[in-house]
Order: C-alpha cells, then sequence, then structure tokens
C-alpha cells in the first residue's frame, strides 16, 4: 500500500520488516526477495539505505551459492554509488565484485561489461594502468570473437588513448602492437585518428592535432569522457599552454 501511495522510506521500511520475519521463520530465499523490494523502494528515497538492505540481500544469495543474482545486485548497487551517492570509488569496489561473481559463473560477457564501467572511471580517476589492462584484456578476447569482433577496435582505441595520456611512445608502441595483433585495427577511423594524433604531437601541431579530433568528431561523435582525454593529451603538446579547443 505504501508503494502504491509512492511513500517509498514507508514501503522501503516495511518490505525491511517483512524480510526479518521471513529470515525468523528460516525463509531465507523470501527474506532475499523482500530485502531486494525494500532495496528498490529505498532507492527513490533514502539511497544509502537501498544499498544496505541490497548488502544484506547479497549476504543471503551467496550464502546460498546464488552468485549471478549476488552480482546483479551487486551492480545495481554500483549504479546507486555512482549516481545518486557520487561515490566512484565505491562503485568501482561493486563492479569489480560483480564481474569477480559473473566471471565465476562463466558469464564473460556480464563480467566484461562491468570490467568496461571499471575501466572508464579508472580512467576518469588518471589511473591508466589499470585501465589499460582492462581495455586490452578486453579487447583480446573480443578480436577473436565474430559476434564481438566490431568492439574490439574501441576497446583498443581506449587503451591506446589512455597509453597518450601517460607517454606519447607508450600509445605510439601500443597502436603497432594492436595492428599486428589485429590487422584489422589498421583500417578503422579510431586507428587513423591515433596515428594523425601522433603524428601532430611529434611535430608539436597543436592545430593539426584539433583538426585530427574535429574530424573524426563530425563523422561519429565522441563522448565526453574521450574527449576529456583527448584534451588532457593535446595540453602535454609542448608550447601548448591553453585550451585552444
Ligand atoms: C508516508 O507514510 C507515513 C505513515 O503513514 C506518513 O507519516 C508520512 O507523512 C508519509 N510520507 C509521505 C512522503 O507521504
Amino acid at each position: 500500500a505504501f508503494k502504491m501511495a509512492k511513500n517509498w522510506s514507508q514501503a522501503g521500511a516495511a518490505f525491511s520488516r517483512a524480510a526479518q520475519l521471513q529470515l525468523q521463520l528460516q525463509s531465507k530465499h523470501e527474506a532475499a526477495s523482500l530485502l531486494v523490494d525494500a532495496g528498490n523502494a529505498f532507492k527513490k528515497a533514502d539511497p544509502q539505505e537501498a544499498v544496505n538492505c541490497l548488502l544484506r540481500a547479497i549476504e543471503i544469495y551467496t550464502d546460498m551459492g546464488r552468485f549471478t543474482i549476488a552480482a546483479k545486485h551487486h551492480v545495481a548497487i554500483a549504479e546507486i554509488y555512482e549516481s545518486d551517492l557520487g561515490d566512484i570509488h565505491k562503485a568501482i569496489a561493486h563492479y569489480e565484485q560483480a564481474a569477480d561473481y559473473y566471471k565465476g559463473e562463466e558469464s564473460t560477457s556480464s563480467a566484461n561489461k562491468c570490467l568496461l564501467k571499471v575501466a572508464a572511471f579508472a580512467a576518469q580517476l588518471e589511473q591508466f594502468p589499470r585501465a589499460i589492462d582492462i581495455y586490452e584484456q578486453v579487447g583480446a578476447v573480443a578480436m577473436d570473437s565474430p559476434l564481438l569482433k566490431y568492439s574490439a577496435k574501441e576497446h583498443f582505441f581506449r587503451a591506446a588513448l589512455c597509453h597518450f595520456c601517460v607517454d606519447m611512445l607508450n600509445c605510439k608502441l601500443a597502436v603497432q602492437r594492436y595492428e599486428e595483433m589485429f590487422p584489422a585495427f589498421s583500417d578503422c577511423r579510431e586507428c587513423k585518428l591515433l596515428k594523425k594524433l601522433l603524428d601532430a604531437h611529434e611535430e608539436q601541431n597543436v592545430d593539426a592535432f584539433t583538426d585530427a579530433v574535429r574530424e573524426f568528431d563530425s563523422i561519429s561523435r565522441l563522448e565526453p569522457a574521450l574527449t576529456a582525454l583527448l584534451l588532457r593529451v593535446k595540453r602535454s603538446i609542448p608550447g601548448e599552454e591553453q585550451d585552444l579547443r
């Protein structure tokens, strides 16, 4: 009734009390499912309490050996930390835990989805080696799969940009390595962009760098996180002091 009235905190509290009663009756499965209901209700009123309820549900599910569903709720918690509580470090921890459980259940594609979130956050936090590791691993798996081949270039592109943020030469060597491993990479627009950027960087030509980015962006829009990395690289060009974007 509270849920119907959209009284989320009371709904959450009622579900949580019902879960408590089920636990007293040793009905673990019902208790966990009510804690998930509580979590979903609290999500709209009290995100931290939602996390607490989902964590209690996860504890029960992992006890029962239900790791896939536990992973799913770790993702839900990660999303709450990401969008409601603004705590990227905690979001990373829960995406990693989810990836770990998914891997254990042989759900590689779900695990990789979580790891790609970790990589994106790591890049945002300038933890480039951590991001590179993930992008290279996921890219190497994708390039051997007929279904995922198309996405490999995207992972290698992101890995190369992270390398570029650390050091230009690292990026150059990485691009060569990706082309050797995965010849189709050479023909993609991402690789061509990287080569133009490397040349522009080497020649300390800020205009060429900006033009190459603009040209790429006019055909397929670069997401803000990638633009941020590119800007960081551009600022590392000697003689480039201010934002000329
Ligand atoms: C939710 O329900 C409680 C108990 O009936 C009430 O005291 C409270 O004002 C309600 N809150 C909202 C936001 O409607």
